[in-house]
């Protein structure tokens, strides 16, 4: 078993431009991250904006925690979270490899954290040098049809022909398991385009997937803009990247937006996520979060778990919730709703990946509502939230309608939609 050792230097993305953040050292066995330390620069450090890498193993506050020290990751964990999330996860590991022709999984997470690219999700870039250049920085292409033929050939494991490469610039740094693309429009906004996917089985998840973000945007949740666009005859749906945004004074800039997962924020092992449940979410919250945003922040995510429940979206995991670095109030917020799945299935006991209160992770209404004064909700703020989620849940067909989706699709998924009186109690529904 071979060991060793990687120095790489982080870069955050400040003010429009990368800036040297700090020194991370990996201690690597084969595949395996087993240790890592890092070490901010003074520099950066004094810097008024300088961005919070990690909540929690490299918190900024207070700067004499941090100045001139190695600093390990918390929780005896092997990395630290906040630099983790710079790294693709499966999707965008598939891309590298087949960029580099190797087995699936068979580098070392520092070569997937540098091969990410500068375009990757977030505000922070990974380079070996303090003064190696920032990679694959290309524009992402336009043509979404050779993207599309590429992911298929990605996901098949075919070779890419050199006229479909593209896809190792679009697609490199991306999170998550499905397809997908970074895509700009024509007025220079970034998107991502997820695509559909080889197992699909007959489920058009793109465009469900939109008709079900713009139902939860109905519901008051905070929702990025969606649309769906045709393909090669296949629906691709697009949502705008919430990791960058663009500001107009002086010039025309591109802001990126440092984001951690909540898998970051409760400083755990993915395969720690089932044992996690939402409370463990607002619970950090409070630790972590600024305080302008924290009681809005929270019941949102009280929302969006009710929304979960009434729609069966059981992939809730902790990577499908995220936080962005606030630079204006130097904290922690949530981010908005992204990767929201009904699943279909004709089981009556449902359960969501995540806790949901005191009976586990049991999709219920009255799990959720025991869970309220954990959220801070009294009785009828939780009751105003069921109620405002449910009304608009209980009229998915006629949205979905509205949004495109045809009658065998609405039937195809029908099952994952579940009545009131299945998920509550008459008590509950009292109280509504
Ligand atoms: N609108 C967005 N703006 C910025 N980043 C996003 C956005 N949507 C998703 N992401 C990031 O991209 C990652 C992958 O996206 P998403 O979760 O939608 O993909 P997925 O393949 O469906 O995931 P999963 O494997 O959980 O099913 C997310 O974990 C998140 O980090
Ligand atoms: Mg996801």
């Amino acid at each position: 078993m071979a060991i060793s050792t990687t120095n790489l230097y982080a870069f955050a993305h400040i003010n429009g431009e990368f800036s040297p953040a700090g020194k991370l050292n990996l201690t690597e066995q084969d595949q395996q991250t087993v240790a890592s330390t890092f070490a901010y620069g003074q520099r950066y450090i004094e810097r008024p904006n300088a961005i919070e890498i990690d909540p929690i193993g490299l918190a900024l506050q207070p700067k004499e925690s941090v100045k001139g020290k190695l600093l390990t990751p918390p929780n005896g964990l092997s990395f630290f979270g906040g630099i983790r999330d710079a790294a693709p996860d499966a999707w965008g590991r598939r891309l590298i490899e087949a960029r580099l022709r190797v087995p699936a999984n068979s580098l070392p997470e520092s070569t997937y954290l540098l091969e990410a690219g500068s375009n990757r999700v977030g505000a922070l870039d990974v380079r070996t040098s303090l003064d190696a250049p920032a990679q694959h920085t290309q524009e992402p292409p336009p043509s979404l049809q050779y993207l599309l033929e590429a992911a298929e050939r990605v996901e098949a494991g075919l070779p890419i022909p050199d006229r479909l490469s593209d896809i190792f610039i679009a697609g490199t740094g991306l999170g998550g398991m499905r397809p997908k693309v970074s895509v700009r429009d024509n007025e220079h906004l970034l998107w991502l385009a997820k695509f559909p996917s080889l197992s699909d089985n007959l489920i058009d998840i793109p465009l469900i997937e939109h008709a079900t973000l713009r139902l939860a945007a109905l519901a008051g949740l905070n929702v990025p803009e969606t649309q769906v666009i045709e393909v090669l005859d296949k629906n691709v749906m697009l949502i705008r990247r919430f990791d960058r945004s663009w500001t107009m004074t002086n010039k025309p800039m591109e802001l990126r937006h440092h984001m951690v997962s909540a898998l970051t924020l409760l400083a755990c092992e993915e395969l720690d996520s089932p044992n996690k449940s939402y409370m463990d979410i607002v619970s950090a919250m409070r630790r972590y979060c600024g305080t302008n945003f924290l009681k809005v922040d929270i019941a949102e995510l009280y929302g969006r778990m009710v929304f979960n429940i009434l729609v069966s979206n059981d992939d809730d995991h902790l990577r499908n919730h995220a936080f962005l670095w606030d630079t204006t109030s130097g904290g922690w917020k949530l981010s908005p709703l992204y990767d929201v799945m009904p699943r279909a299935t004709l089981a009556s006991e449902r359960f969501l990946h995540l806790g949901v209160g005191l009976n586990g992770r049991f999709a219920d209404l009255d799990n959720a509502y025991s869970a309220k004064e954990r959220f801070g909700l009294l009785g009828p703020n939780a009751c105003e939230i069921i109620d405002r989620v449910w009304r608009v849940v209980r009229q998915w067909k006629l949205h979905f309608e509205s949004f495109g989706v045809s009658a065998e699709q609405i039937a195809r998924i029908s099952p994952a939609f579940r009545h009131i009186d299945d998920v509550s109690s008459p008590e509950l529904r009292k109280q509504l």
